[in-house]
């Protein structure tokens, strides 16, 4: 099969698409053809040499894709060759086929076009299980989405005013309408404005009850100050940095959390659970048209060093899909 390659960590250009051998399905595991993958930030880090993949996964990028069950391994129940499926990965979606483990293959949502479901698994998988699981954010309360043009954070919005909270985002101010589309009831471009204000405005000086981060450094102090009491504050991303002060008196004072988490490195039988928690909760909201994949564009899997061009830039709303066939 092909795949895309990186032979030396840099640019864009250091994307090759090339021969390697096929993915065979181990016990447990079933191998997908791929039809589309989905162009993630932490792709772009993996290419210059910065995110290697965890011990066992492939080692190309791409951590969700959509296509077709090709084969199944032993042990596997539930999924048949031929079935239409989308999949977290630890790696190795951009490629013409992959073996992934069945704990992270999920149906394809009713109503959901097969290229455009390989935009949901990370976002759904992240969000759900940082927003849900881990944060518990509740109905009446106020989430703030850092980066809300985001594929994260387009998919939290809808998410977010799904559950029937409040939902504030920062980002350019040229996104903004669309993210009101989607649900946002706030906007705050934080270029211009200071969002601890914004927040504190729009909650009549409560504060955020839950916010999901990507910034991580260059946010802690505001963002903890930007905290409801009781608030949660979730560390997704460190866009801006991974070390900063934390005054813990601050916490104290609001009975405040806050928290970091990872995905791709969780172990199988964790990831396995979030899937589950997706396809329970999330995957009814999808098929009902609550939530939907935002989509910018999408593009074949060989140019995948542009798609990785568009992604650096933060020109895109929502996701950049790679295709095949
Ligand atoms: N921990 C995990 O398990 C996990 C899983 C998935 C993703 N992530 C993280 O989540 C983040 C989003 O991932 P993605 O693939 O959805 O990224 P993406 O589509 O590439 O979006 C990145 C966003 O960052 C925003 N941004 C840049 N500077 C900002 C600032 N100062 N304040 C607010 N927003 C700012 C940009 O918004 P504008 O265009 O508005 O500037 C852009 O929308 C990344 O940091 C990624 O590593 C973490």
């Amino acid at each position: 099969m092909r795949a895309m390659t990186i032979p030396e960590p840099g640019g864009p250009e250091a994307l090759v698409w090339a021969e390697v051998p096929d993915p065979e399905p181990g016990p447990g595991e079933v191998v997908v053809d791929v039809r589309a993958s989905a162009v993630n930030r932490a792709d772009l880090l993996q290419r210059q040499g910065f995110y290697p993949p965890p011990p066992g996964a492939p080692a190309y990028p791409g951590l969700e894709c959509s296509g077709v069950v090709g084969a199944v391994g032993a042990g596997v129940t539930g999924w048949e060759v031929g079935q239409e499926v989308c999949a977290l990965l630890a790696g190795g979606g951009y490629a013409q086929r992959v073996a992934v483990p069945a704990g992270q293959l999920l149906p394809v949502p009713a109503g959901v076009d097969l290229v455009d479901a390989a935009a949901l698994p990370e976002v759904a998988c992240t969000v759900w299980s940082n927003v849900v699981r881990l944060a518990r954010l509740g109905r009446g309360e106020t989430l703030l989405v850092h980066g809300g043009g985001s594929g994260i954070g387009t998919f939290a919005i809808q998410f977010g005013a799904a559950l029937g909270a409040t939902v504030v985002v920062t980002a350019r101010a040229a996104k903004h309408e669309r993210l009101r589309e989607l649900g946002a009831a706030h906007t705050v471009d934080y270029r211009e404005q200071d969002f601890v204000e914004e927040v504190r405005r729009v909650t009549d000086g409560r504060g955020a009850d839950v916010i999901l981060d990507i910034m991580g450094a260059s946010y802690l102090a505001r963002n903890v100050a930007a905290l409801a009491d009781g608030g949660r504050l979730v560390v997704i991303g460190m866009q801006g940095g991974r070390k900063a002060e934390l005054d813990l008196s601050a916490l104290l004072a609001k009975r405040a959390s806050v928290a970091a988490t990872a995905l791709r490195s969780r172990p199988l039988d964790d990831k396995a659970e979030i899937v589950r928690g997706v396809r329970e909760q999330v995957w009814p909201l999808v098929e009902s048209g609550v939530v939907r994949p935002v989509v910018d564009r999408r593009l074949p899997m060989t140019d995948a060093a542009q798609a990785h061009r568009l992604v650096e830039s933060s020109d895109h709303l929502g996701k950049v899909l790679l295709t095949l066939g």
